[in-house]
């Protein structure tokens, strides 16, 4: 059933319980909905985002489920599939819908979802779309995550969907948020997987939501938040520009000399009251690692050679770190060798665009000597008073 947000604002959206992994990439631990609202004004009934394309059929019969038999307008507030991805079967079963949407998103929902053009209204930044009493206001926020993206403010109600800004991978059967640990650990990944590389646009448009004092935001994945400041404090806390005392050290070691090494490297920086996270890049889930990005000001890579060059496994991390665009601001490398190569020029490299500052990598053949412990050592030591130097400790 459709649930009542506020009075003639309902939920129309969907758990996907079984989804395990999001655009074949980040492993998901509360599966996800796909957030779909029905505004009813006076004269004018709008969908504001619609359906993932897995679940068209039963998102349609729902409609009939819950006595709704007219749609006037459908918002697209993103041309990704996972909330447009059911327009054109919206469409087909309400002929007279016209969809409504910025310039960007119409070419975006013209290219990848065959709509045709003479059934979309583009709207400009700030019009607005009267349903009778209840009036659509389109606010252009590009850039959260797609240069297509806006938000539909529903003057009247003082509510604002914000589509994939202010989300979760998270399902429910109540759609308010009870803010939980859970919740908030599904919002940072999310926000690390997805908002991250977008940290300072996020930042203006927590304020503009914020100087709206809306009641309630309405995001298109997780709950609604009738408490606009839980979410809206999260995100300005993880869009910050500054980093947290914290060291991340992400490691692949074939026969344990690096670990080892990134072992008491931890050991270290703990004895000067840095906390580390080590993290397992075989293994580990790719989504605690981003989230760990949120936060950490140093990384820390240990791998071992494979083939006169890094473990695929620590490019693979290298690549995701330069393209979330995290706010760490010291790097460096520790690694082990059995015969020769270049292990860490080409991570150095693809790291450049973030202006890290490097810290000189170690490198080692075999098992670390003690000369080698005595460069971590130092290490340590580097990382203590460049973090003393940022106000960390
Ligand atoms: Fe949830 Fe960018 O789609």
């Amino acid at each position: 059933m459709f649930q009542k947000i506020k009075d003639n604002i309902l939920y129309a959206g969907m758990n996907d319980k079984d989804r395990v992994i999001f655009d074949e990439l980040i492993p998901l631990d509360n599966g996800t909905s796909y957030n779909s609202y029905i505004v009813i004004g006076s004269e004018k009934t709008a969908v504001i985002d619609t359906m993932y394309p897995k679940f068209t059929k039963e998102y349609l019969k729902s409609f009939d489920e819950n006595g709704i038999t007219k749609v006037d307008y459908i918002i697209a507030n993103h041309g990704e599939q996972d909330h447009s991805g059911s327009i054109p079967a919206l469409l087909e079963k309400f002929p007279s819908a016209v969809v409504v949407t910025n310039a960007v998103c119409a070419k975006n929902i013209q290219e990848m979802l065959l709509v045709p053009a003479e059934k979309i209204k583009i709207i400009s930044n700030n019009e607005e779309l009267s349903l009778g009493d209840k009036t659509l206001k389109f606010m252009i926020s590009p850039g959260v995550h797609w240069p297509d993206t806006m938000f539909t403010y529903i003057k009247e109600d003082n509510v604002i969907c914000t589509c994939d800004f202010l989300g979760a991978h998270y399902i429910f059967d109540d759609v308010f948020a009870v803010p939980s640990k859970d919740l908030e650990k599904s919002a940072k990944k999310y926000f690390a997987e997805i908002m991250m590389p977008f940290s300072t646009v996020c930042r203006k448009y927590v304020q503009q939501i914020r100087d709206l004092k809306v009641d309630m935001v309405l995001p298109s994945h997780g709950p609604v938040h009738k408490n606009p400041d839980y979410i809206l404090d999260l995100y300005a806390d993880w869009a910050g520009e500054k980093g947290k005392n914290l060291v991340l050290l992400p490691y692949v070691s074939m026969y344990h000399s690096t670990e080892e090494m990134i072992d008491y490297l931890a050991k270290k920086l703990e004895e000067k009251g840095i906390p580390s996270v080590k993290y397992d890049m075989v293994e580990g889930n790719l989504g605690d690692l981003a989230m760990a990005l949120v936060d950490g000001t140093t990384i820390v890579l240990g791998t071992s050679m494979v083939l006169a060059g890094p473990h695929p496994a620590a490019f693979n991390t290298v690549y995701l770190a330069s393209v979330l665009r995290p706010k760490a601001k010291i790097a460096s490398f520790i690694g082990s060798y059995g015969w020769g190569g270049d292990l860490f020029g080409k991570m150095a490299d693809m790291l450049t665009p973030l202006k890290l500052d490097v810290i000189e990598p170690i490198l080692v053949k075999g098992k670390a000597k003690a000369e080698d412990y005595v460069k971590i050592d130092n290490m340590a030591q580097t990382i203590y008073e460049k973090h003393k130097a940022l106000g960390l400790l």
